[in-house]
């Protein structure tokens, strides 16, 4: 089973790039640009991993992500993940990035992009990988900043794919977003967002209804919520499904107990996905093995499951052709 998951094409709708900073390179971009890391080796950095809740995480990441200053830094972040994931036989992914922990920083958009874009185009010539661009609004942050990052990276909006809406999830709705959605969708481009990973099924239906949203991002607690559970299937939205950042962040307690199979009885439009691989214990192969040990799913189901998302997949339809 573990080779024909590596060897199957696999899809990841649903990847933070700054959450695939490993350690190492962690390490090698703080010596590169003299900063000090609050840990004395990769190993300590790694014993830190262990997260009470999503808040406990995004500390981490955030920290983590200050080794990123120059454009040859994000460059080197991405193609990292690029050439590891394709050695796992990822063929796509859709790439999230958070423009606005860097500008938060000093780091300007110009530097985030070039480096972003190099990566995806280098990739896409010399790996079998497509990558779509998502460009993502923290929410625990005010909304008038992401409108106004949003109105700021005027000269990327045809090179985005989509907008999302990321970072701690509690007490921060997605009508806080109304404006910043709507904004994108006047200048056409697709919406996703998080909801239901750790906050309630509530705001899943209002992405929905008031994002607009064609993909919702998490969402295993829609199982809270019959109406949620309906509207999610009526419509056939996708959810991009991560169940080991799940038990990473105690969203769920263990992998046997995640709702993901009760996802599929309900008909839902399901896909797999790492989230942030260098802190929950692997990429999309890795949560392909962990499913297959916690569910006992044969082969099938794999390939239904990287079907599902193919057909969602920020790309050209030749790509998506070629790889269905
Ligand atoms: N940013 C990076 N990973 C995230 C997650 N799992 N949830 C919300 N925001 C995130
Ligand atoms: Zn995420």
């Amino acid at each position: 089973m573990q080779d024909f998951l590596r060897r199957l094409p696999k899809i990841e709708l649903h990847l933070h790039i700054e959450g695939s900073l490993e350690p190492e390179l962690m390490f090698a971009l703080a010596e590169r640009n003299s900063i000090t890391l609050p840990y004395a080796s990769v190993g300590e950095a790694k014993a830190a991993y262990q997260f009470k809740d999503l808040q406990g995480f995004l500390n981490l990441y955030y920290q983590g992500m200050n080794v990123l200053c120059h454009e040859q830094d994000f460059f080197d972040l991405a193609m990292d993940y690029f050439k590891r994931a394709s050695s796992e036989g990822v063929v796509h992914i859709d790439m999230h990035f958070d423009p606005q922990a860097h500008l938060q920083r000093g780091i300007a958009l110009d530097v985030v992009m070039a480096g972003l874009l190099r990566a995806k185009e280098e990739a896409e010539q010399t790996l079998d990988l497509s990558v779509g661009l998502i460009m993502a609004f923290l929410r625990d942050r005010p909304a008038d900043e992401a409108l106004q990052v949003l109105e700021q990276a005027a000269p990327y909006w045809k090179l985005l794919d989509a907008i999302g809406l990321d970072s701690a999830e509690r007490d921060h709705p997605p009508s806080k977003f109304v404006a910043v959605f709507n904004r994108a969708k006047e200048i056409g481009l697709a919406r996703v967002a998080h909801a239901g990973e750790e906050g309630p099924a509530a705001y899943i239906l209002e992405a929905l209804d008031m994002l607009d949203v064609c993909r919702i991002d998490h969402g295993i607690r829609c199982l809270e919520s019959d109406e949620v559970v309906d509207r999610l299937y009526e419509q056939q939205t996708v959810l991009t499904v991560c169940p080991l950042s799940n038990t990473s962040l105690k969203v769920v307690d263990e992998l046997i107990d995640h709702p993901l199979p009760a996802l599929l009885d309900k008909g839902l439009n399901v896909t797999i996905s790492s989230d942030d691989p260098a802190y929950f214990g692997g990429g999309l192969l890795a949560n392909h093995i962990a499913c297959a040990e916690a569910f006992g799913w044969d082969e099938d189901a794999f390939v239904e499951l990287n079907r599902n998302a193919i057909t969602e997949a920020f790309t050209s339809e030749s790509r998506r052709q070629e790889l269905l």
